[in-house]
């Protein structure tokens, strides 16, 4: 098949882990004869820098362009003053807003490879396999909010209507169906209004999902729950500021933030596809950055924008099989044990393929 991929490297260790997935692909294209042709545009600081925006018009165009888009991450210190009117994240934002992706799904499971690793123990990992839905584009993130200029005072207002909260609880439903049946509502619904509005609305969406069991968990009991019992789960659904941060919470699952990747999509095929990490400024030019979350997210790129089920799985394959072999990015390699470059990773998941 014939696809255009919007490419969007962005900041510190974006440009790193995007130049290696998009070998990745290219190999995969050759495998399995199709035709992918990147185009890449600027977004967050670096846009910023160059344009004056973080998400200038022009890489708007390419991703309205093509079949789906594939971006690194966005930020750092250098754009983080917070007094600056405009920071690298509203790129993102922006993107997300304007193409309407509302569903953010972000898979978690734990590496039998990387249990030993991981900070919690290992009989608690054995069988994590989450699947987050975070609603993407609305709720606080997307609220009125005022800035505190001169003032004392700012404020941020988080707004959810039935049918937003429908939308994104029928995503998760029917994924669930297609996974283990069991969904799990995060809320706030003892405290807050908009909370309440979602626990009412996924109870009514549940009425067409009889075959899904469903649960409510409040947000803090939540974040508990999932270090207590996180092979309980099997798919979570919550409102976008809720998802944000239990999905970085779950990364301690998967024994390292740099593992996790994400699709951000709507109804119909189209998705932006980029890992849960941000730009990781600490070890940004330093070929160590992990490339198994920007790789898994190439991976969901072709399964869900593509329909290329093969391809994907011969991604996640390889991934495992390169793991399996001993190979480890710094962030996940035991202590004192020698570690991958980026390089040497992605090299083994090519070969491996
Ligand atoms: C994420 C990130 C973003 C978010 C930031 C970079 C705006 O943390 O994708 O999880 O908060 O949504
Ligand atoms: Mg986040």
């Amino acid at each position: 098949m014939k696809a255009t991929i919007a490419v969007l490297p962005g900041d510190g260790i974006g440009p790193e882990v995007v130049a290696k997935s998009t070998e990745l692909l290219s190999v995969i294209a050759e495998k399995f004869g199709h035709e992918f042709t990147f185009v890449e545009g600027l977004i967050g600081g670096i846009a910023i820098d160059e344009t004056g925006d973080p998400l200038p018009a022009e890489t708007v165009k390419i991703c309205e362009n093509a079949d789906a888009i594939l971006m690194g991450a966005v930020g750092g210190p250098k754009w983080s003053d917070p007094t600056a009117t405009v920071q690298p994240e509203r790129g993102l934002l922006e993107l997300r807003q304007h193409f309407g992706l509302f569903a953010n799904l972000r898979p978690v499971k734990a590496y039998p490879a990387l249990v030993e690793h991981a900070p919690l123990r290992a009989e608690l990992l054995q069988d994590v396999d989450i699947l987050f839905v975070r609603e993407l584009v609305s709720g606080i993130y997307f609220g009125e909010r005022q800035e505190q200029g001169d003032g004392d005072s700012s404020y941020d207002t988080m707004t959810y209507s039935r049918s937003e909260v429908e939308q994104v609880a029928n995503v998760a439903f029917r994924a669930a169906q297609g996974r283990r049946g069991k969904l799990c509502s995060v809320d706030k619904a003892n405290v807050l209004a908009t909370m309440r509005l979602w626990r009412r609305t996924v109870v009514d969406v549940h009425e067409e999902y009889a075959d899904v069991e469903l649960e409510h968990l409040l947000v803090d009991a939540a974040t508990m729950h999932l270090l207590t019992r996180p092979g309980s789960f099997d798919v979570i659904v919550a409102g976008n500021m809720f998802g944000d941060i239990l999905s970085d919470e779950a990364s301690v699952l998967a024994g390292s933030l740099g593992m996790l990747p994400s699709a951000s999509l709507r109804a119909d095929q189209f998705g932006l596809y980029e890992p849960v990490h941000g730009t990781a400024p600490d070890i940004a030019g330093r070929g160590i950055a992990n490339p198994i979350g920007m790789f898994l997210s190439a991976a969901m790129l072709l399964r869900y924008s593509l329909q290329l089920e093969d391809e994907a799985s011969a991604i996640e394959a390889a991934i495992d099989a390169a793991l399996d072999a001993g190979l480890r990015t710094a962030d996940i390699a035991s202590p004192g044990q020698a570690s991958a470059s980026t390089d040497e990773f992605a090299a083994a998941v090519i070969r491996h393929l």
